[in-house]
């Protein structure tokens, strides 16, 4: 893999070499035959009519008038959206561009965006209506819109929804769908089990929910991780993300008779809105052996100190028992910098997994593993995240702010999220317990 700047450079040295070609020959990049394959494989998940980027990149006519904005955005690396320091990892949903496809784009806009011919064009991507998933075995939605007003903070709204299963079921792929994705920050959807008792009692189904802040003991409450590992993640939505599909025989367990709980983040944005989300569930056709649970490194104890261009935080977490992760999913707030995890092997040498650098508010992606990476029974990882409070960053609502840990933008998280696949009879608890040795 190379580094970024490096593949810039390359990148014009080979456009180059396209435009020489063209004064010799005919040798140009068209639209059909070489632009248009790109974008299938690179821009269409984003942009095409339904998904979230703002113009369609599925035609000549609508690609057409962002020639030039399209060059400008491939060559700064500012599209596609992608933040993986390559020197780290692989990932299946690297969709970072070739330098050789970075020359094409800025080849054939420099060539005037030619069309070429209609015959050369690829046969068109095909995606599911609707959904960047299988057509989904089934779809919960929210009962009612929820009205995010034009300004000022919303709560996190916590919305139960009963699915409704009289069986356990194996998910092999989710994905969360806001219908105003202007104003949805994060989505996580919790998984309920019958035995939790988390909520139950306060929230009615398929009302908004806002917990009180503090238990009835005066300690602070916090919802975020569904107060006990008997409630798991199920996915995570964030604008830009891909949503989650896990290799086959891996999948997440919905116990029979348990709830969804949607906790959705809004964010206004100066429009009165209604948002009236859906997550759509495809079922693995038999049981699997592997089950895929996602955990959250997370330090919840920092300070970062006003004007602090560079502070960091750490979180760890020991595995008693082997496993293989199958994907990352860092989150920040707006002042959030880099952020990198680290497994410290038994053997005490440690490898670096992932690091976003820089590190993007805007672009909470996920970062799927091309092949799970073993953890043997007592490795550790260690998760650092930096912040940048300092007047230089652009995003910081405000520099003068000691930052601590909350659930508001202007205030901080640190977690680094990660998806782990473990026996599919396998508890969470289970996961966490050292194993007895053999001769106790
Ligand atoms: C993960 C989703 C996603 C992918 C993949 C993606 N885009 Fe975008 N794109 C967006 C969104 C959202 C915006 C508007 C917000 C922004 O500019 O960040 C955007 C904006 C743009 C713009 C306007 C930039 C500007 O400065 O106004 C261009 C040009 C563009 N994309 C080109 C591309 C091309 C070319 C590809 C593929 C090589 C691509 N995008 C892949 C989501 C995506």
């Amino acid at each position: 893999m190379r580094p970024i700047r490096l593949a810039a450079a390359a990148a014009t040295a080979w456009a180059a070499a396209w435009a020489g070609a063209s004064t010799s020959g005919p040798v140009q990049p068209a639209f059909y035959k070489d632009v248009l394959p790109i974008f299938q494989e690179n821009c269409q998940e984003c942009h095409r009519t339904g998904e979230i980027a703002p113009f369609p990149l599925t035609t000549y006519s609508s690609s057409r008038p962002w020639a030039k904005a399209i060059k400008a955005a491939v060559l700064a690396h500012k599209m596609p959206p992608w933040f993986a320091d390559p020197h780290y990892g692989s990932f299946s949903n690297d969709r970072s561009l070739s330098k050789e496809q970075i020359a094409t784009l800025v080849a054939w806009v420099d060539a005037g965006a030619p069309a070429g011919d209609e015959k050369d064009a690829p046969a068109p991507r095909r995606f599911t209506e609707g959904w960047n998933i299988a057509r989904p075995d089934a779809v919960i939605a929210m009962t009612q819109p929820f009205r995010v007003p034009a300004t000022g903070e919303v709560d996190y709204q916590y919305i139960v929804l009963p699915t409704g299963f009289t069986g356990d079921k194996w998910v092999q792929a989710a994905e969360m769908r806001p219908s105003a994705r202007g104003v949805v920050h994060h989505i996580v959807v919790f998984v309920r089990p019958p035995e939790s008792t988390w909520l139950r009692g306060e929230a009615q189904p398929g009302v908004p929910y806002v917990p009180p802040r503090k238990n009835p003991d005066g300690s602070l409450r916090s919802d975020i991780n569904g107060n006990n590992l008997a409630n798991e993640m199920l996915t995570i939505y964030t604008p830009g993300m891909v949503p989650d599909i896990w290799p086959a025989g891996v999948a997440k367990k919905i116990p029979a008779g348990s709830d969804l709980v949607f906790q959705i983040h809004y964010t206004t944005n100066g429009k009165a809105v209604g948002d009236q989300g859906k997550i759509g569930l495809v079922f693995a056709k038999e049981p699997p052996a592997r089950r895929a649970l996602t955990l959250p490194a997370a330090n919840l104890g920092f300070r970062i100190p006003p004007g602090e261009a560079n502070y960091r935080v750490d979180a760890k977490m020991m595995f008693p028992n082997g496993a293989e992760v199958l994907s990352f999913f860092p989150h920040m707030h707006l002042r959030g910098r880099a952020f990198q995890y680290v497994a410290v092997y038994p053997d005490g040498h440690s490898e670096t997994l992932l690091k976003v650098d820089p590190y993007d508010f805007h672009w909470q992606l996920s970062y799927k593993e091309r092949h799970p990476v073993e953890l043997p029974p007592g490795t550790r990882f260690e998760c650092t995240a930096w912040f940048d409070n300092s007047v230089n960053n652009p995003n910081n609502p405000d520099p003068a702010a000691e930052v601590r840990w909350g659930e508001q933008t202007r205030e901080e998280m640190m977690v680094g999220f990660f998806d782990v696949e473990i026996p599919a009879d396998m508890t969470v608890r289970g996961f966490f317990t050292r194993p007895k040795k053999a001769a106790e």
